[in-house]
Order: C-alpha cells, then structure tokens, then sequence
C-alpha cells in the first residue's frame, strides 16, 4: 500500500537534471515527492509568497501542436519562479523547415535552462533529449502526456485525500497519450484502473504490460474491457477525453461513430460512487465524449485539474531545473 509522502520524508531523491518524458521513468517514491512540492509551491503561491527558486533560469518550449492549457501554465510557472519561458513554434524555427532534432537539442542546450517539447512522434521527444544536454520535459506526445496525469494526480489527491486504493476509470480512446499517462501514473501510486475503450482502439500493449508490471509492486490493477459499464462500477474517479486527438482529423468521423456508446453521461456515472470526481484535461467536446450535464455538474473538477497544471509543473521545473 502505497502512503503519501512528506518531503523532508525523501530528500534523498534526486531529480536534478533528469528528464521528464514519462511517468514510468519514475519510482513511486519520486512522483509522491513531486505532488508534495506541487502542494507546497500551491501554498506559497496562494499565500502571496515568492518562490524564486528558478531566478534567472530559462525555459524553451517547443510547440509543434496547438495548446493553450500547457503554453501558459509553462510560461506562468518559470515566471512565477523567477525565471523566463520562451514560445518557440515549430512554424517559426528553424526545425519546421527540417534542421535536424539533434542539432536543435545541441544548440538550445547552449542557451536555455531546460526545453519543454509538445510534438507527434514520441521518438522525437526522447532524440531530443538525447541529445540536449539540459532536461526535456514532455509537454505531450501522441505516446503520453505526463504533466498532464501528474495534475490529475494532484487534483484526485487534493479532492479525495488520498490516492492509494481508489479505483480510476478511463472511457474512451485506450491507444491515447491519456490513457497511457494514466495507466503509468496510476499504477506507481497504487489506484486500480479500469479502461473502457472500443475494440480497434485498446491501450498500447507495451506499455499495459509495463503497467501491469508496476502495479504489481504497489498493489494495483489494470482492467481493460469493451464494456463501460463494467469498467465504471464503483470508480472514485471518472475520465474522459476526446475522441479525435490532434492529429487525427481526418479520422473524426470513423471515430465519431466507433466511440458512439462510449460517451460519460450521468446514466453511465450511476455506476460509480456516489461520491466520484469527474476529470478531463481538456479541450472538451460536450455532446461528444461527455455530456454537458456531467462536466459541467457538481461532481466535475475540470477547472482545478487545469490549475494544477501550474503547480505541478512548477514542482517538475524547480526539481528537474536548480
Ligand atoms: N490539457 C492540455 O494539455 O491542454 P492544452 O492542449 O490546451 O495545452
Ligand atoms: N488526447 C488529446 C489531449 C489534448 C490535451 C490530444 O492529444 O489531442
């Protein structure tokens, strides 16, 4: 069973330096750690005190998709810290008109602190980071999007108290970077996850069996089923997102049509706790993977999981980065 962590309990843990491109590249003990300073840093900030623990560092965040949730909270976060982020479009770089990975990572290496990336291929990011020799943090891939669990985490944590032995339930896309994330983090803090997705689109098989593997030391379980109703019977916790992830446009509406049944309503959430929190890391597509009755009812928590993006990620900069 896996218990919530005081820092001074892990300062041994050393994140200096690493990078941050999956969860599953981190023992249980480093992401509690992680949540404890994500709470401390939301303290001082909400108390109006300084947090100058990144003054003077910079930032390059390298977007290749759109994004609003991950841009900002990034820019806020190192400002907030003391220090500086800069957008860098792929669009207006020189890496969207073919300057090799290797090379950017090389060069930026030589002015910036540390580089956020969002891009497609997940091979990309871990080139990257290869090659640079600054931390790359993962601002999303079509792989995995881990600072975006890493606030769920935290907002599971602050809403239910505690995230060992709660039950997640994920319905939709499996073979997505959210479910993915999801598994990876849910199983290194000891929450059971049970996926709800259509045939054609279960979770990666690598990374389930990797999953499977961590959460045998935590005590956690991994379901992957077909039936939503299956998979949300007597979840804490209720997940969704959308059904068309950047890049797959063209497929909206095959995928429109394969997702039908697998929307969160409240007829479906009757099947979880009473008491469950409904998160989504947004953009979302009420009508579509969501009703507007349940992301916009009492038991959402949307609007803190997108706050929590810039206390998480302020604990992951100011770990990774001084
Ligand atoms: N949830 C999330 O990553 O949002 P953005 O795409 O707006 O960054
Ligand atoms: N799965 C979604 C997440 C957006 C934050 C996408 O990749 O578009």
């Amino acid at each position: 069973m896996v218990e919530t962590y005081k820092a001074s309990e892990i300062e041994k843990t050393q994140l200096k330096g690493k990078d941050f491109l999956q969860l599953s590249d981190f023992s249980t003990d480093e992401i509690l750690y992680m949540l404890d300073v994500a709470q401390e840093l939301k303290g001082l900030q909400k108390q109006g005190k300084p947090q100058p623990h990144l003054s003077g560092k910079v930032l390059g965040m390298i977007f290749e998709k759109s994004s609003t949730r991950t841009r900002v909270s990034f820019e806020v976060g190192m400002l907030q810290l003391g220090g500086h982020a800069i957008f860098l479009s792929s669009k207006d770089i020189q890496l969207g008109r073919g300057e090799s990975i290797s090379d950017t990572a090389k060069v930026l290496s030589r002015y910036v602190d540390g580089i956020m990336i969002r891009t497609f291929s997940h091979d990309s990011v871990e080139e990257l980071a290869s090659h640079a020799t600054v931390p790359v943090i993962n601002g999303l891939t079509d792989l995995q999007h881990p600072t975006q669990v890493l606030a769920d985490l935290l907002t599971i944590l602050e809403h239910k108290g505690k995230l060992a032995g709660l039950k997640l339930c994920y319905i939709g896309d499996g073979n997505n970077n959210m479910a993915h994330s999801l598994m990876e983090g849910a199983v290194k803090v000891g929450m059971d996850i049970s996926i709800a997705s259509p045939a054609g689109y279960l979770p990666n098989g690598k990374i389930t069996e990797k999953a499977i593997q961590a959460g045998k030391l935590t005590g956690s379980q991994i379901a992957v089923t077909n039936d939503p109703i299956e998979a949300i019977k007597d979840a804490d916790v209720i997940v969704t997102d959308v059904w068309t992830s950047m890049g797959q446009e063209e497929e909206t509406a095959l995928r429109l049509e394969a997702f039908r049944g697998f929307q969160v309503n409240e007829n479906l959430c009757k099947h979880a706790k009473d008491d469950f929190i409904f998160l989504h890391c947004l953009p979302a597509h009420r009508g579509e993977e969501v009703t507007a009755e349940v992301i916009d009812g009492s038991h959402s928590v949307v609007f803190d999981e997108a706050e929590n993006r810039l206390h998480a990620q302020k604990a992951i900069l100011k770990l990774l980065l001084t």
